[in-house]
């Protein structure tokens, strides 16, 4: 690890330290304020990086001052587009690795709960810097990290070599853990999932934890914190917000418009009294929750899609794309009734109300009530108690 510090590398953790202190509301523990000065988070940049939320590129050689700025900021730095194939023109671009915001890099390592000794499994290494704090809290034996991306876990070896740690980087499908340091105390994923893969679970020593961030298809989510238990069933609670970049094993391919509804569809048509905005465009904590009662849906708005009498329209489609429903606002003020178009074996709209009426009478929960259990077979979705639960896909 680095100890010769320069004042700008001291000056910058000292700001990147404050701003976690102020996202966490407590001051971040010694150990990990140790690691933190021990790990200079611009030794993990390359030296071309996007910034801010309109992915701004940003050159080391060109601009050395914001390419520094950057690396202290309590923000997201992008240094992959594209799976490593950069697009010509930066509308099709889409962040595919990164050093994830130091806040939430701090928070999750707190959920750790990590004691000296403890093996740890990162999924998803990126730059590396998560593995380097980790490495210095637990010492590089105890820590291994898998990523996807060749040429991103060479590139981490490289850096966590230069900041002096070398923990085992490998590369290959973290869906599948890595079995050759099974079990471990920890698995951590610093990529979102849909779905929990259960080598994270049966890789882990019971009374062990898994950490992920967790997603539905409806809204991006929160935390996951799993407890993993004697007979190989994991089961926990969420900790909202957190938006993480999703497992590539995960992605969907699919584009509502383009790939979901075609031409020769005849959708049945009806009303519903259900408003598209108290679902697709409520609180966060009404979205994950219904999002969580939903399992396979997702949604997309279509603003003024040029039809007459139809001023919005929102999309609803099952993951697979095999059933949809599109539910017209025709612009006028105090709307009480909307058109609702549906197809396929499925009627999504109706699910959704039920999943509406639910939440409603069950007194609105957001994340803090809900939970997820994770066995051989699957993941079940529960509200207040485990043994409250239904299958999520
Ligand atoms: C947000 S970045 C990780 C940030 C990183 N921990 C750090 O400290 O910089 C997410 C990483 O997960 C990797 N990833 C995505 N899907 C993966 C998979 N199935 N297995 C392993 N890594 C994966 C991506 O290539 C990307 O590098």
């Amino acid at each position: 690890m680095t100890t010769d510090r320069s004042v700008p590398e001291q000056a910058g953790t000292s700001g990147l330290l404050r701003a976690v202190t102020h996202f966490l509301g407590h001051e971040v523990a010694p150990e990990w304020r140790r690691a933190a000065e021990a790990t200079p988070r611009h030794l993990f940049l390359p030296d071309r990086i996007w910034i801010d939320d309109d992915l701004t590129p940003c050159d080391r050689q060109q601009e050395p001052e914001r390419w520094f700025a950057a690396a202290y900021e309590d923000a997201p730095v992008v240094t992959q587009l594209n799976d490593g194939r950069e697009p010509a023109d930066l509308t099709d671009a889409l962040p595919s690795s990164s050093a994830s915001a130091p806040a939430i890099v701090f928070a999750m390592l707190e959920l750790l709960d990590l004691a000296a000794g403890m093996r740890v499994l990162e999924i998803g290494t990126g730059t590396g810097f998560n593995a380097a704090l980790l490495s210095h809290r637990l010492g590089d034996v105890n820590v291994t990290t898998v990523e996807i991306d060749p040429a991103v876990a060479e590139a981490a070896r490289s850096n966590l070599k230069t900041a002096g740690y070398a923990p085992a980087v490998a590369c290959g499908d973290g869906t599948l853990g890595w079995v050759p340091e099974a079990p471990y105390d920890r698995v951590i994923a610093t990529c979102s999932v849909e779905r929990i893969p259960y080598s994270w679970v049966s890789q882990t020593r019971p009374g062990g934890a898994v950490l992920a961030p967790w997603q539905n298809p409806w809204i991006c989510g929160g935390l996951l914190r799993l407890t993993v238990e004697d007979h190989g069933t994991a089961t926990g609670r969420f900790t909202p917000d957190s938006a993480f970049m999703l497992m590539r094993t995960q992605r969907r391919d699919l584009f509502l418009f383009r790939d979901v509804v075609m031409d020769e569809h005849v959708p049945d048509e009806c009303t519903t009294a259900l408003s598209p905005w108290a679902v697709a465009d409520s609180a966060f904590e009404t979205q994950f929750a219904l999002g969580h009662r939903l399992g396979d849906l997702w949604y997309a708005w279509h603003h003024d899609p040029h039809l007459d009498d139809v001023d919005t329209r929102l999309w609803v489609s099952t993951t697979s794309g095999d059933s949809w429903a599109a539910v017209d606002w025709d612009g006028t003020q105090n709307t009480e009734r909307y058109t609702v178009w549906q197809h396929g074996p499925r009627r999504v709209w109706e699910e959704v109300e039920t999943a509406h009426a639910w939440w409603l009478d069950n007194g609105r929960p957001g994340p803090d009530r809900l939970g997820l259990t994770v066995t051989a077979e699957g993941q079940t979705a529960w509200l207040d108690d485990p043994e409250n639960a239904w299958p999520l896909p």
